[in-house]
This record gives C-alpha cells, sequence and structure tokens, in this order.
C-alpha cells in the first residue's frame, strides 16, 4: 500500500484477545516485530525463534490480556503493544529500579504507520488497564542513543538508570501510574 494511502486511514487500539488470531494477523505482527528489532541477521532458525519467543511470543501466550493490535480500516495492522504488570523485563542491571515502575511494555508499528501518534494510543490503552488493576508504574528499556527516547519522554517515561550491557548503552525509562 502507498503510505499516502497508509497515512489517511484511520486506526484503531484493539485488544488482542478481542481479535481472531488468524495466521494472516500473526504473520503481520512477526513482520512488524522482526523489521524494528535491531537484531537482523540470526546463528540459525532456532536462535531466530528464540528471539522472537524472547522478545515478543511469549508475552502474547503467557500475558494475552496485557497485549494490544492497532488495526487500521483495512484489517491490516499498523502496530503492537505487549508487556507485563510483574515479570521482569530481563535486564538484571535495572532490577532495582524496577521495584518502583514494575510493569513493563514493548511496542513497535510499522514504518508507514510512524509519527501519527498511535504508538501514544497504545500506550494510553496499557497504562490505563494497568493503572486500573492497581499497577504503580511501568517501564521500558531502550537504547540511550535511540530516536524514540524523544517519544517515550513525550509520552510520560523519563530516565531513572542507565547502563552498558556488550557495549550497548541502555536507559531504564520510567512512568508512574
Ligand atoms: C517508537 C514508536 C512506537 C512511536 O510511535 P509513533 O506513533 O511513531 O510516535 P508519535 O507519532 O507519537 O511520535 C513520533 C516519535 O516516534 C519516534 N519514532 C518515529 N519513527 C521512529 C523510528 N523509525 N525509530 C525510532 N523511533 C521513531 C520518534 O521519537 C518520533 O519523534 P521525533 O519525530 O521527535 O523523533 C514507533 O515510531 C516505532 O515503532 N518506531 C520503531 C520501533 C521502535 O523504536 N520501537 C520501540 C522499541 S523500545
Amino acid at each position: 500500500m502507498p503510505a499516502s494511502d497508509a497515512a489517511a486511514q484511520s486506526v484503531t487500539v484493539r485488544r488482542w484477545r478481542d481479535l481472531k488470531h488468524s495466521k494472516k494477523l500473526i504473520k503481520e505482527l512477526d513482520s512488524i516485530f522482526f523489521e524494528a528489532s535491531n537484531t537482523k541477521s540470526f546463528a540459525s532458525d532456532e536462535a531466530r525463534a528464540a528471539f522472537r519467543e524472547r522478545w515478543f511470543g511469549r508475552y502474547l501466550e503467557h500475558y494475552p490480556e496485557w497485549a494490544y493490535i492497532a488495526l487500521a480500516a483495512d484489517g491490516s495492522v499498523a502496530g503492537y503493544l505487549v508487556g507485563a504488570l510483574d515479570e521482569a523485563s530481563g535486564f538484571e542491571d535495572f532490577a532495582s529500579a524496577a521495584q518502583a515502575f514494575p510493569a513493563h511494555l514493548h511496542v513497535n508499528l510499522a514504518p508507514r504507520f510512524r509519527s501519527r501518534g498511535i504508538g501514544a494510543d497504545l500506550i494510553e490503552a496499557f497504562v490505563a488497564d494497568a493503572r486500573r488493576a492497581g499497577t504503580k508504574g511501568v517501564h521500558v528499556v531502550t537504547s540511550a542513543d535511540a530516536r524514540n527516547v524523544r517519544f517515550y519522554d513525550r509520552v510520560g517515561f523519563k530516565p531513572r538508570a542507565a547502563t552498558t550491557v556488550n557495549g550497548s548503552d541502555l536507559v531504564f525509562l520510567g512512568r508512574t501510574i
């Protein structure tokens, strides 16, 4: 679809558990996940599958109530948010920072749907539900020099901790709920 058509479409945030989980839907989500990921090549199919499981698949499986899909009017997937309320996000250096911001999330959009506020809509859907569930804070971990740090700042996530893992500078961004 040309970018201009994508920009003209209205996009709605839906709960994962309210959608039919068709092969087409999973395929579109996988393609958004891998496109947005910094890791582009894998030693084997098993390594690729393990990577998908760690950062995406296990959330859909274990925390389906905390997954949201941004759907375009024509039924194509604009993006997704997956998260968990009190499971560690997998960064040992941030265990202490996570005490005040126990929930965490991962959000990604297809390129043609970026920079039109859909990411913020996904975040606010998650935060509203997390607030109702009594969560005190939510965090994301990203690269300190990533462009998305500006996005997170605008939706209320501020730097609370930093570390370096395998030569990459990472930042822990937390939002009080
Ligand atoms: C980050 C993201 C979810 C934000 O959603 P969005 O709907 O595009 O955000 P908004 O329209 O509210 O704001 C635009 C901001 O998004 C971020 N953004 C846009 N395109 C981006 C890209 N290709 N890579 C990283 N961040 C991007 C920027 O911070 C941008 O602000 P800027 O123009 O001042 O740099 C979305 O852009 C995206 O999926 N980006 C690529 C993958 C990513 O970085 N995911 C987060 C991993 S921690």
